[in-house]
Formats: C-alpha cells, structure tokens, sequence
C-alpha cells in the first residue's frame, strides 16, 4: 500500500504521446492511411501514467482501447494531430509513435465519388512532419523521441532519420511480414540516442513500454 501511494519517477511531468494511424480522406467513405494497430504507442502512454506522468494521448483511428487516466485527444488527419500536439505543449518529453500517413489527397471529394469508367487521378501534397516540426518548435520538450519503421537496413537508416529529423532519439523497428510484428503483441526494437544503436531483445509491447518509459524517467530525473 505505501509503494502504492509514493509518486512515481515522473509526477509532475507531461508527456506528450501520439499513436495509431492518420486517416487522409479521399472522399467520405475512403481514405489513405498507414497500417497501425495504436498498440506500442497505447502501451507507452500507459507504461508513463504507471510512473506518474500526466499523458497527453493524441491518437488516430487506432484499434486498441485508449489508455485509462490520459487526456485523450482523437484526431483523424496528419494536420489535425499537428494541431493537436501544438496545442498540448508545454511538456517536458513527447514520443511520437503515430504512423502518420506521409501524404494527403488534395483533390478531394466532398461527395463519394462514383466509377465512370475512368480511373480517378488523386493529387497528393505531403502532410507536415509533426516529429521534425516538434524537434525545432520553440516550446520543444526537453526529450523528443521518435519511431521508425523500417523494413530494410533499420539501424542505418534511422540513425540517418534522427539527424535528419532533429530528435533526441529513435525508437527504431523491422516491420517486414517476415518479423510477424506489424499487427502483433511483440516487438524487437533498437534504440539510438547520441551514443549510437542499443538493440533491446524481443519482448512484448507492454515490456517495450515499460522500458522505455523507465528510461525516459531517467532521462528527466
Ligand atoms: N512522423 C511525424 N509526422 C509525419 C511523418 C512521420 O511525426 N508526417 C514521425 C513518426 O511518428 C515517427 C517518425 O516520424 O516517430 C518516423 O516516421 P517514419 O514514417 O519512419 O519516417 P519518415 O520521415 O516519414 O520517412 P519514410 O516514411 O520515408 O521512411
Ligand atoms: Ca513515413
């Protein structure tokens, strides 16, 4: 009871959380999207509420329950979740773990579009990068952590996506069919901060979770 009662490493402290999908209409009954189920970036939210942070969880249509005792915000588009994460600053760490949809359709339709016998020719403009943008905001949080989703040459490329998008560090994951974890309860991760990559053995999205969450405790102690 008394461990119970003890606030944990990280009250007082917001963070920020996105996760799940974003949804890029196209016209009201299609959209343009990312595979995410919102599990590792839920488990996260949770893993940092469990240490006493105060969470801010902006999600996309994901497919997991939201976790119990954070602010949730639900968002459906790229833009939208910008908005949101700009609107939930100040905090002292964000862990952008959303697979935000890279691009958006610009010549949408307000009504459904119907097949005429002609293929529809979508525009795309590319949707803000709220993890880049968030790492050279103003009210930037002390720690900005990242995800990337690789399906080749992971470490290489998301040392190269750390430095290119300005975060502290990247939580970086083979998601190819052949590793089985996209849509799964497992996750095999690696971890590059400013000393290089630390490959974490595969676990269970809560034990990621929690893990990471430890860390991030550490690293605002
Ligand atoms: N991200 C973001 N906003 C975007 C695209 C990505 O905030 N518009 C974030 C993701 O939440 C993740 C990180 O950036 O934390 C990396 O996402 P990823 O898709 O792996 O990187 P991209 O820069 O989009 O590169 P690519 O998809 O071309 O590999
Ligand atoms: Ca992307």
């Amino acid at each position: 009871i008394r461990a119970a009662l003890e606030p944990g490493p990280l009250a007082g402290r917001h963070v920020i959380v996105t996760s799940g999908p974003t949804h890029e209409p196209i016209d009201p009954v299609r959209y343009l999207a990312n595979r995410s189920s919102g599990a590792q970036g839920t488990a996260i939210a949770a893993a940092l509420r469990d240490l006493g942070a105060r969470v801010s969880f902006v999600t996309g249509p994901a497919s997991v329950p939201v976790p119990a005792g954070a602010q949730v915000i639900r968002v459906e588009t790229a833009e939208q979740m910008r908005a949101a994460v700009e609107a939930a600053l100040p905090a002292d760490a964000a862990v952008m773990a959303a697979a935000v949809a890279d691009w958006r359709v610009v010549n949408g339709s307000d009504q459904k579009m119907k097949k005429t016998g002609d293929l529809p020719n979508l525009q795309m403009a590319e949707n803000p990068d709220i993890l880049a943008w968030l790492s050279h905001a103003p009210q930037r949080p002390r720690l900005v952590v990242g995800f990337a989703a690789e399906t080749q040459d992971v470490t290489a490329h998301a040392t190269a996506k750390r430095l290119r998008k300005g975060c502290d560090w990247i939580v970086a994951n083979d998601v190819s069919p052949a590793t089985g974890i996209m849509g799964g309860t497992e996750n095999a991760v690696t971890l590059i901060t400013d000393q290089g990559p630390e490959d974490w053995p595969r676990m269970g999205k809560d034990a990621v979770a929690a893990r990471l969450a430890a860390r991030i405790a550490r690293e605002l102690a």
